[in-house]
């Protein structure tokens, strides 16, 4: 497994890796748990070589975010990435990923980037884009892997690279979830005892109105309603939003169909939770 910090050394080793195959990218921000390893695994799929970038990228995070304080441990990821068959590390300081401080030209969301999340996370979808951009600029991938946890990341991405024809397979793998069903994330970390115990109610909401919708309700309005109301059942979770989406536009659907996606977001005391799922 090649360690790159530098554009210099990230080109020599595209360089020698690039003739074993098409490149599959997974970009992360690290501490990485089964569900980024799960992307490795889909990488591999694609015969060629594999590369993980791991950037906390400062353009995503909103100024009282915790970009400060998000999980970071090197060691602990390279150690996990190298049984998984990563051939490409990337981990970059942000002066080697944006030398001339902030980009003077950015990717925008647009419309796809104010709805969900990016209600409540004004610009954070114009720092993923680009960051994602530049990767694929700096990689030339012939396939990049998203998780499905980060459905609307995983949505605008798809589309950036339909709307800018920028030449890359754009896969989507299913979310990984720990046994209690919540959603594997690097933030989990920050939950206290109580907190991660109450965490299961995002996933445990979504349960109960698939459901619902496997039952035969179809209204979008109740359907949300029976997730709202199993939210409520757990008193140390804030609901932010709960909405029902369509998978490529992402807008609101009044009348949910098979591939309806359930997205929702809560706070459990000062960490920002996402899941959802897509009715089936
Ligand atoms: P990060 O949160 O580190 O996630 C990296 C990738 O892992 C994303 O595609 C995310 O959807 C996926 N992932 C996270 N948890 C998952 C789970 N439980 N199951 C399946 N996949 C999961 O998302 C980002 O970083 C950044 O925004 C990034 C795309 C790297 C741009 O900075």
């Amino acid at each position: 497994m090649i360690l790159a910090r530098t554009r210099g050394a990230l080109a020599r080793a595209l360089h020698e890796l690039r003739p074993r195959g098409p490149l599959a990218l997974v970009p992360t921000m690290g501490y990485l748990h089964e569900g980024h390893l799960s992307l490795l695994d889909c990488a591999r799929e694609s015969g060629g070589p594999v590369a993980v970038s791991i950037f906390v990228n400062p353009l995503q995070f909103g100024p009282s975010e915790d970009f400060a304080r998000y999980p970071r441990d090197e060691a602990r990821d390279l150690a996990l990435m190298e049984p998984r068959g990563a051939d490409l590390v990337f981990l970059p300081p942000v002066e080697e990923m944006y030398p001339g401080g902030e980009p003077r030209v950015t990717v925008r969301a647009g419309a796809m980037g104010d709805v969900l999340c990016g209600a409540y996370r004004p610009g954070h979808f114009d720092g993923v884009l680009t960051v994602v951009a530049k990767l694929f600029g700096l990689f030339r991938p012939a396939a990049a892997i998203f998780g499905s946890k980060d459905f609307q990341q995983a949505v605008l991405i798809s589309r950036m690279v339909i709307d800018l024809e920028l030449g890359v397979e754009v896969r989507t793998a299913p979310i990984v979830r720990e046994e209690d069903g919540l959603a594997m994330s690097s933030r989990n970390a920050y939950l206290s005892r109580e907190e991660r115990a109450e965490a299961v109610g995002l996933s445990r909401s979504l349960e109960a109105a698939l459901a619902a919708f496997r039952g035969g309700e179809r209204s979008a309005g109740a359907l949300r309603a029976v997730a709202v109301e199993r939210l409520e059942a757990f008193p140390l979770l804030e609901p932010q939003y709960v909405e029902l989406v369509h998978p490529e536009t992402l807008e609101r659907v009044e009348e949910a169909r098979r591939g309806t996606v359930l997205a929702l977001a809560a706070f459990a005391g000062r960490t920002r939770l996402i899941d959802n799922v897509a009715l089936s």
